[in-house]
């Protein structure tokens, strides 16, 4: 052995059993993340029977995320399919064949969407319950009573799983999942009633948390594919363009999925937002003005 194969050699080694024993590391971490089991107590919902009920709740689904990861007719579909992030699929919802089991409970229902947390205690991957954790009973009541009368859809539900970059983030912690980060013993139902002001906007707003951050300065999406834009910032901060925008601009861009110069918005900011109601999206602006300015991603 010359004297370049004698150094190189063991240092080689030493980098593949590091490498190893990093690679271990982070498969046993993430794993220990994802099966963590969290026993909380589940505050019951009252679940309201009739159309009026259904119909809120039928809007509520439509407009706040559920439909762009459990599929339009929450049947299932695929959210994620990445070489780093993985495949992750949000379930089918519906009573079918491959769907919720036929004694899947109300309580069942509050424990995934205000808590993150499956009926085996598990914390969800990827459904931001973070962002649904302050929703009104009422409102909890309403998505429960759409759920429940879902057409059955014959539909496998498709994988969970995790990618090599998730598994990293998930182990090193950079990211969490809902169930981590809500604070269960201490949720609070919202009380506030649909109204066209900044405080009902705050509650609108907790859909936009999951992607623009909780100050909704934007940033990097931490579950995002590396193909994901960064989320805008949404306060008015010259780093965002809101500041320069007025109420209509910001109704048009919802609706329509264009800024006021034309540009299109990237499909990662879902399109069913531009469902929200009249009262919704003014109550979102009005909301957005109180936001002290931040830059970009500065959460
Ligand atoms: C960003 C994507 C995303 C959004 C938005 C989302 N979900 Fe999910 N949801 C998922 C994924 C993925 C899972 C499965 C996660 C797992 O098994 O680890 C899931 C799981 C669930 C479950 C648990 C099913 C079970 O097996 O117990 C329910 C119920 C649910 N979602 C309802 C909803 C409702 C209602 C909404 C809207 C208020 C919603 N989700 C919004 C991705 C999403
Ligand atoms: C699934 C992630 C996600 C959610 C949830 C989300 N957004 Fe977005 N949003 C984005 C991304 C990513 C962009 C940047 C798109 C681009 O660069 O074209 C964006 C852009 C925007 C823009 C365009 C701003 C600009 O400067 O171009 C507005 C307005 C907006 N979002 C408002 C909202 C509101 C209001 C909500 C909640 C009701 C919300 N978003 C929820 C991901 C999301």
């Amino acid at each position: 052995m010359n004297r370049a194969t004698k150094i190189f050699v063991p240092g080689f080694a030493l980098l593949v059993v590091a490498g190893i024993a990093f690679g271990g590391w982070i498969q046993w971490q993430s794993h220990r993340r994802l099966a963590r089991v969290y026993a909380i107590e589940v505050a019951a919902v009252p679940v309201p029977a009739g159309a009026e009920a259904v119909a809120r709740g039928k809007h509520l689904a439509t407009t706040r995320g559920c439909v762009d990861c459990h599929g339009a007719d929450l049947a299932g579909a695929t959210v994620i399919d990445d070489g780093a992030m993985g495949r992750i699929d949000g379930p089918n919802l519906t009573r079918g064949a491959g769907g919720l089991p036929a004694d899947y409970a109300d309580s069942d229902f509050v424990r995934a969407i205000r808590h993150g947390v499956n009926r085996e205690g598990r914390g969800l991957f990827l459904m931001p319950s973070t962002d649904y954790a302050t929703l009104s009973d009422a409102d909890m009541g309403a998505l429960i009573a759409h759920l429940r009368v879902l057409p059955a859809v014959d539909k496998p539900s498709g994988p969970v799983k995790p990618g090599p970059v998730a598994r990293t983030l998930l182990a090193t912690g950079r990211l969490r999942l809902a169930a981590q980060e809500i604070q269960h013993a201490r949720i609070k139902p919202s009380q506030v009633a649909p109204a066209a002001n900044a405080d009902y906007g705050r509650y609108v707003a907790a859909s936009c948390t999951g992607c623009h951050g909780s100050n909704l300065s934007g940033g990097k999406i931490a579950v995002g594919p590396p193909t994901w834009p960064p989320a805008s910032n949404l306060t008015p901060h010259p780093d965002g363009r809101l500041g320069q925008w007025t109420e209509a601009d910001f109704v048009r861009a919802l609706r329509t999925h264009r800024r006021p110069d034309g540009s299109e918005i990237s499909p990662v900011m879902p399109k069913t937002f531009g469902g929200l109601d009249e009262i919704e999206m003014k109550a979102l602006w009005a909301y957005l003005r109180t936001l002290p300015p931040k830059p970009l991603g500065k959460r």
